[in-house]
């Protein structure tokens, strides 16, 4: 008995790890092991030796299990000082740069309006940037001789020698998707169409790539008070005020009759802009009702609809909206600018808000 205890203790004592005292348990108190062996042959004996082998075999087993309990958790502590003596976290290091992006103020800006006119009916369509001259042009009603070609300082791209066709262009308008519209979807019709536009133009507020929302709704009683009532939620919604002065001024496109420019009242201060207050107006649009020459363009029959159109700005939206004084700063900043008015991703309306495009 003593060398049982002997063996068994010593191997304890000099088990290595959870898997090693295991096996020693099975070995030496198991069902199968040698404790329990010993047990089966107290049948045999005589009931003297009985009364003093059985009381130590359990004293022994008892003893067996309370070592294999005592280096278990030896060693699981042994396993916890090595971990806190290796893995370690030196928590004055700097953090890594997280990389965040943002979004640019106009992406921002077309967001907020498209999901303003989602709310008001109006779906998106969006048209290409290279035309041809009959959409961004004659659908218009901008003939050839027109001196709003002129005007516009089209980009042109040249055809190869002897390709005689009219040259491509840059739009310089998003107008051109208004035809593309009525030619898909037909009418009754009321869409949007946002995107970039070019002329070949630079200064403080022209820059050569710029970005425009066009408007149309087509039915059979629309009015030039529908127009007025659109474009006044539409602003208000937009720059998030119970009033904003509007300014309907007398004008001409060839594509609308009658036409208006729309200006917002707003303010210079030390180059900080504000809007509806103050003695300046900036003009923030084009419209008008749509001339029947362009439903007709369109595919649509003018003597049956009638509707408004308008083209807005991006950029000068932007701009009201968020102070900038310099249209260029959209375009050639660095990226501090952009990180002083980028916008997270998670400020877009149109993605929390539960608008579907
Ligand atoms: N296309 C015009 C421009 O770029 C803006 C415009 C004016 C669009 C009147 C319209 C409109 O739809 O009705 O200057």
């Amino acid at each position: 008995m003593d060398d049982l205890k002997a063996k068994y203790l010593g191997q304890i004592a000099d088990a290595q790890d959870e898997d090693a005292l295991e096996a020693i348990r099975l070995a030496a108190v198991g069902k199968k092991g040698e404790v329990a062996l010993k047990m089966r042959e107290l049948g045999k004996m005589t009931p003297e030796e009985r009364q003093t082998v059985g009381p130590a075999l359990n004293a022994l087993k008892d003893e067996i299990n309370s070592a294999l309990a005592a280096k278990k958790a030896a060693l699981a502590d042994a396993a916890l000082d090595e971990r806190l003596r290796t893995e370690w976290l030196d928590v004055t290091l700097p953090t890594r740069p997280q990389r965040q992006g943002s979004l640019h103020p106009i992406s921002q800006a077309s967001e907020e309006l498209t999901a303003i006119f989602a709310e008001l009916g109006f779906s998106v369509a969006e048209g290409s940037r290279i035309e041809t001259d009959w959409y961004n042009f004659d659908a218009l009603n901008i003939p050839g001789h027109h001196p709003a070609r002129a005007e516009m300082d089209t980009f042109y791209m040249h055809r190869a020698e002897g390709d005689n066709r009219p040259p491509h262009v840059l739009r310089t308008h998003t107008s051109p998707v208004q035809i593309q519209s009525m030619e898909k979807m037909g009418a009754p019709l009321r869409v949007i169409c946002p995107g970039g536009v070019y002329r070949a133009d630079y200064d403080q507020t022209h820059t050569p790539m710029f970005h425009q929302v066009e408007g149309l709704a087509l039915d059979k009683d629309i009015s030039m008070a529908n127009l007025k009532w659109v474009l006044e939620e539409f602003v208000k919604s937009f720059f998030e005020v119970d009033d904003v002065e509007l300014r309907f001024r007398a004008s001409h496109f060839p594509f609308t009759e009658p036409s208006a420019e729309v200006d917002i009242r707003c303010s210079w201060d030390n180059g900080q802009l504000k809007i509806g207050e103050g003695d300046d107006w900036m003009e923030i649009l084009g419209s008008g009702m749509v001339h029947p020459k362009v439903i007709a363009a369109g595919g649509i029959d003018p003597d049956v609809y009638q509707g408004f159109a308008f083209g807005i700005g991006i950029d000068r939206l932007a701009m009201l909206k968020y102070g900038i004084p310099d249209l260029r700063a959209f375009f050639d900043s660095d990226l501090r600018w952009l990180r002083h008015y980028g916008f997270s991703c998670l400020d877009v309306p149109a993605l929390h808000g539960g608008l579907s495009r």
